[in-house]
């Protein structure tokens, strides 16, 4: 499959099928996990975890007793580092028709803190569970994805502008739009969404729009983590459509309104 496809076909996954991730794709996942890197150049690690072999509780989850755990450093840029590394590695897993959900909240999180051995100055920003899809979803999945009106995605007019923050986008080039609307499709916590993008000369400069409630008081900021997962869609279908990206850490003299932040931007190269 496509990095396109692979996004476009790609949910959550809450309600497993009670038959255990096959230990051939636990292996691939694993051997991919290691390969991981990020544009940020920060390390991540994943580690793998049985819950039969330890006291792990993650309510919404039923059908698989395996989970995927990564860590990072506490350093300025850590969230989207990790964000996108995670990401990469839940695409790869989906490739193979594992299914997974991204966990921030809704775990018992000392449990896997402690299992994991989580050291001082280090996050464990989320987890997922792996395995294969069940047929049905159960009923608290099916109420979950209600709450948050998981299928829907705000409108790309919405979200992505040209030369100046606000105004609509007109490219006409089918690859720049794609990639885009790969970013539109992406999972987020609360499925919030605070990606926004703004086109010029060449450039595409991703921004956050905040929402209330997911920065905690040191400073570390949840929605950076849809933030990099924002990034790997992009670059990945970015360059499955044929456009060459580089990566680029330097806020572009744009105007945008009180309380949006700049992230990252790629350069667009001419071929
Ligand atoms: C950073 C992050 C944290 C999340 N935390 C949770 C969580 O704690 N529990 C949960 O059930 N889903 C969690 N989700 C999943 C989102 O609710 C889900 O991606 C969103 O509703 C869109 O649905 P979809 O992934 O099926 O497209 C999280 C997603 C992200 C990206």
């Amino acid at each position: 499959m496509s990095a396109a496809d692979l996004i476009r076909t790609r949910r959550s996954v809450r309600t497993f099928d009670g038959n255990g991730l096959p230990d051939e794709m636990l292996e691939m996942i694993r051997e991919y996990a290691e390969t991981v890197t990020n544009p940020y150049g920060i390390r991540t690690a994943f580690t793998f975890l049985s819950s039969k072999e330890q006291p792990l509780k993650v309510p919404v989850i039923t059908g698989t007793d395996m989970f995927i755990a990564g860590t990072v450093r506490r350093v300025s840029h850590a969230e989207e580092a990790f964000g996108y590394a995670f990401e990469k590695i839940l695409l790869y897993a989906w490739s193979l028709g594992v299914g997974s959900t991204w966990i921030a909240g809704t775990m018992d999180r000392a449990a896997f803190e402690q299992a994991i051995g989580l050291e001082e100055g280090e996050a464990m920003p989320c987890i997922s569970p792996l395995g294969m899809p069940a047929a049905r979803m159960s009923f608290r999945e099916t109420m979950m994805r209600k709450g948050v009106g998981a299928d829907k995605r705000l409108a790309s007019d919405k979200l992505f502008f040209e030369d100046i923050y606000g105004s609509p986008l007109k490219t006409d080039d089918p690859a720049l739009k794609e990639a885009l609307e790969m970013v539109r499709l992406a999972p987020s916590a609360v499925n919030k969404q605070p990606w926004r993008a703004v086109v010029r000369d060449g450039r595409v400069h991703f921004y956050e729009s905040p929402s209330r409630g997911y920065r905690s008081e040191d400073g570390w900021d949840l929605q950076k983590i849809d933030m990099g997962i924002a990034l790997c869609h992009f670059e990945m279908a970015a360059q499955e459509a044929g456009l060459q990206t580089s990566f680029e850490l330097e806020e572009p003299d744009i105007e945008v309104p009180a309380g949006i932040e700049y992230i990252a931007s790629f350069v667009l190269h001419k071929q």
